[in-house]
């Protein structure tokens, strides 16, 4: 069983020829919404790669806020432990380019008044073996709990280190998988500018320090990991990206539902690194996050 802690966003999203330079105005050209939010997506993704999964997280008592979660809802995620409260639900600005690459400004909303005692319960209904996901669009101290409370129970904490906060690297070692992307990674290292030699130099510093898997996503290059002290390297697919929003996400709900349904280390890698890839030919944050027959059709 996997329970996701963590944010529930209403994704509105803009598409432009190109994305703005500071202070620059640019037409777009389209306009959706979409269910999003880092943690809401990814248990969206460990759901439809078919495991069983809980969503811990809030949203307001606002127009957003059934549409936030109805993605969720219809593929059957647990939904009891996402409380509805007076802030409105989380948002998330996001501007797409025509090269697919984009642009994001999260505002919190309801996603802000998640706390300690909110861990707390979404860790008593878990048990041992069962995982834990978690990224950093919630409170720190709520995050912070749920890390202790998951090692006390001995239940497999996965820790997206995204979006990139001050205290990353401080969490980073409470959790006993880190996720995290190149920038990020540098951050927990502690060491900027690296290369390919650097990384790796570096995952089998920290993995030796701390025990910690490590895994670093690196876009259209794959996924570079260590556990064990063995790294491990996977790769997506060869695409042309038409919205890369959400692919971090899928990554990560993929990789703990592999994970959950007992697939080896280099195999969760490898069908994470697939769904990614999948998650970039459609926009919109959930809407592009691939079945599992879909991936499995890749593999
Ligand atoms: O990782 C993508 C997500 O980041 C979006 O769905 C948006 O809500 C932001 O949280």
């Amino acid at each position: 069983m996997i329970t996701v802690f963590g944010s529930i966003n209403m994704d509105l999203i803009a598409t432009t020829a190109r994305l703005p330079k500071p202070g620059e105005t640019v037409a777009g050209n389209g306009f959706s919404t979409a269910a999003g939010g880092k943690g809401a997506n990814q248990a969206l993704a460990a759901r439809r790669a078919g495991r069983t999964v809980h969503m811990a997280g809030a949203v307001g008592r606002d127009a957003f806020a059934e549409p936030a979660v109805a993605l969720l809802k219809d593929a059957g995620t647990g939904l009891e432990t996402v409380k509805q409260v007076d802030e409105p639900t989380g948002t998330a600005l996001i501007l797409v380019g025509g090269d697919g690459e984009n642009m994001i400004a999260v505002v919190p909303g309801a996603n802000g008044t998640m706390t300690p005692a909110d861990a707390d319960a979404a860790i008593d209904a878990m048990k041992e073996g069962d995982i834990l996901m978690l990224q950093l669009e919630v409170p720190v101290p709520a995050v912070e709990r749920a890390l202790a409370a998951a090692r006390a129970k001995s239940v497999t904490s996965i820790l997206n280190l995204a979006p990139l906060i001050e205290d990353a690297p401080r969490l980073g070692r409470l959790a006993d998988i880190v996720i995290a992307n190149e920038t990020e990674f540098e951050r927990l290292a502690g060491q900027e500018n690296m290369g390919t030699a650097d990384r790796e130099a570096a995952l089998k510093r920290l993995n030796a320090e701390t025990g910690q898997t490590l895994i670093v996503t690196l876009g259209a290059d794959g996924v570079i990991a260590i556990r064990d002290g063995v790294i491990s390297r996977a790769k997506g697919l060869k695409i042309e990206p038409v919205d890369t929003v959400g692919a971090g996400d899928t990554f990560c709900g993929y990789f703990a539902a592999s994970l959950d349904e007992g697939l080896d280390f280099e195999a969760s890698l490898r069908r994470a690194a697939v769904a990614g890839s999948l998650a970039c030919l459609k926009q919109g944050a959930q809407p592009s996050i691939p079945s599992s027959a879909e991936v499995a059709n890749e593999l």
